[in-house]
């Protein structure tokens, strides 16, 4: 049996929804997925992906076995013998909510594991909540982020596309869109650039910047249910330009922008926490091809992947 958590961009919305204002989110169709065998002759709790080139043991110095013994302890399990092998199809650090798939995945496993053993000897346990995956894998965010708002392991955990607030968590939409990804491979620490905007705005809730990202995710959430492209791609240039004045864009990541939106798209921007990770765009179907060629011509794969539905 196999466990899986999902890959997420952001269309609208990082950074302020930190601040309580909403974000515009989908869950990409792909994500991380584990499995739990015994470790052979009792050993540690442990994470294997090869993919990513992880080893872990729980007791080792990396942030992401902080994590999974923020999980662990958050289901109050001990350090049990197990080995979670995983599979990832989207890279580490790009800005693609990996470090939300891997605590979703990850909590989904050590939940099952548990109430197995609850079931072997002979209580029943209430079969697992959504309430209780994300509240598991929340712990291991807290960590990876700092300030966390939860909109990764939302979408991780829900899948679909909608909007999500810190006081309120995610009210899906009905909407369907093709976005374009470009992966910028630039690596980047989520909780570093959290800090950053934290010491732009001054950590006050009402700078201005802010409030326009926010009202930003209205516009565009309006604008994707009314079938408004050209609307929502506006959004997105103007919530690019804010959060590079926040301080959370490179020369890479405005370049790249500029290219799609040259090669035609209605709008691009970067997603998640910046400063590397990735950036997205929407763009006329016809034009698609010219905004992935423009980004290959930068070095960058990017591909199209059909969000919500
Ligand atoms: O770690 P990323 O790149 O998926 O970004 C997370 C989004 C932020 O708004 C920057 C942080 C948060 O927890 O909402």
């Amino acid at each position: 049996m196999s466990f899986h958590g999902l890959g997420k961009i952001i269309l609208l919305g990082e950074h302020a929804v930190v601040y309580g204002y909403p974000a515009l989110a989908a869950a990409l169709d792909r994500g991380v997925r584990v499995a739990a065998v015994p470790t052979p002759a009792g050993g540690a709790l442990r994470v294997d992906i090869p993919s990513w080139n992880l080893r872990i043991t729980a007791d080792d110095d990396h942030p992401l076995a902080v994590a999974l013994c923020a999980i662990a302890d958050k289901l109050d399990i001990g350090r049990p013998p197990l080995t979670l092998v995983g599979e990832a199809q989207i890279p580490a650090g790009a800005g693609l909510g990996a470090s939300a798939a891997f605590a979703v995945a990850i909590s989904r496993a050590l939940i099952d594991f548990r109430d197995r053993k609850i079931a072997a000897a002979g209580g029943s346990a209430m079969p697992a909540t959504l309430g209780e995956v994300t509240s598991a894998a929340n712990a291991s965010e807290a960590l990876i982020h700092g300030k966390a708002s939860g909109v990764d392991v939302a979408l991780a955990s829900n899948g679909g596309i909608g909007v999500f607030r810190k006081a309120s968590g995610l009210r899906p939409i009905k909407a369907e869109l093709r976005v374009l990804i470009g992966p910028s491979g630039a690596s980047r620490s989520t909780s570093t650039m959290v800090e950053r905007v934290t010491r732009a705005c001054s950590n006050n809730a009402d700078d201005p910047r802010l409030a326009e990202l926010g009202s930003l995710t209205d516009h565009g959430t309006n604008a994707l249910l009314g079938g408004d492209h050209v609307g929502l791609g506006t959004s997105m240039d103007r919530a690019h330009a804010l959060l590079a004045e926040l301080g959370v864009s490179t020369p890479l990541l405005d370049g790249l922008c500029e290219a799609a939106r040259r090669a035609g798209a209605y709008g691009a921007k970067l997603t998640g926490a910046g400063g590397g990770g990735a950036i997205i765009a929407i763009a006329p179907r016809e034009k698609e091809s010219d905004v992935l060629a423009a980004w290959r011509a930068a070095k960058v794969d990017g591909f199209v992947a059909k969000v919500g539905g």
